[in-house]
């Protein structure tokens, strides 16, 4: 399994880090199974798989309760849990509990949290409380009723400048990686260079120390159109409506079951008369 000091000698090495979002055992095992290097349970449940229209629907419960199931599906990888919308702005006692049951109850490695340098006193007392932790940087989807969008970040040399600033800060205060989302190359690239800890990236363009995903829009699944940043690796979406109706045809015309997805015929009951069905009458 990875822990942050495998993951930075990657990045040392020059190696590409690959991190997946999951949200549940089987995404998680199948994940496991192709040898991802760290899950990602991200707040981006609320609306994959949960069919909020943001993530800021999403609670620690929610969070606690998926990440529980992606630790069964996945035991041997590095999982990390999103810290849910507002706790990273509650007051230091209460977002250090938040951060413990996602490690605790949920079982994560570490967490992951939204913000800049002014989220870097929490980082600091987490880290020092022995909770890892990841920073998000860029475009960040817990502040979109604010923003009113989700549009890329860093374009001018201000907002860029800000970005690289609010890096060194959370490295500073201990965080081991961060994600950087939704930013022009350049910027993603000024930022894997500007701190020691792995970047990985999602719509950071190529030369960031690794990559995430989200299980959905990698696979084609239930997602719809995806951003300019994705890369399509299957078209899920047309091989399960065509086996759902599949089914469904085979089921109105008597195809499905067959006597292979029978049970076999139960030895008759002395006594009893063979009724409507029974293997007796037919
Ligand atoms: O919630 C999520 O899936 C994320 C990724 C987009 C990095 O934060």
């Amino acid at each position: 399994m990875q822990t942050p000091e495998t993951l930075k000698a990657k990045k040392d090495r020059g190696e590409k880090i690959v991190m997946l979002t999951a949200y549940d055992a089987p995404s998680a095992r199948l994940a496991e199974a192709a040898g991802v290097d760290l899950l990602l349970v991200g707040d981006s449940l609320g609306m994959v798989v949960l069919g909020f229209s943001s993530t800021v629907s999403v609670t620690l419960e929610m969070m606690v309760h998926h990440t529980q199931a992606v630790r069964r599906g996945a035991p041997e990888t590095f999982t990390v849990a999103d810290l849910p919308f507002l706790w990273a702005h509650e007051a230091p006692e209460a977002a250090l509990r938040a951060a413990g049951r996602l490690i605790q109850e949920g079982g994560a490695h570490a967490v992951k949290l939204e913000g800049g340098a002014e989220v870097a006193p929490l980082v600091r007392r987490l880290v020092a409380a022995g909770i890892p932790v990841m920073g998000h940087l860029g475009l960040l989807p817990q502040t979109v009723l604010v923003t009113g969008g989700y549009r890329v970040q860093g374009k001018s040399a201000a907002e860029a400048e800000r970005i690289v600033a609010d890096a060194r800060a959370l490295v500073e205060a201990g965080a081991f990686s961060l994600v950087v989302e939704a930013v022009p190359e350049s910027v993603g690239r000024s930022v894997a260079r500007a701190v020691p800890v792995p970047v990985i990236g999602i719509g950071a363009g190529r030369f960031v120390d690794g990559q995430v995903l989200v299980y959905h829009d990698l696979l084609g699944y239930g997602v719809g159109r995806a951003p300019r940043f994705v890369k399509r690796y299957a078209e899920l979406d047309a091989v399960i409506v065509g086996a759902i109706r599949a089914y469904a045809d085979d089921v109105r015309s008597g195809r499905f079951p067959e006597a292979a997805h029978a049970y076999l015929p139960v030895e008759a009951v002395p006594g009893e008369a063979a009724g409507p069905g029974s293997d007796a009458g037919a």
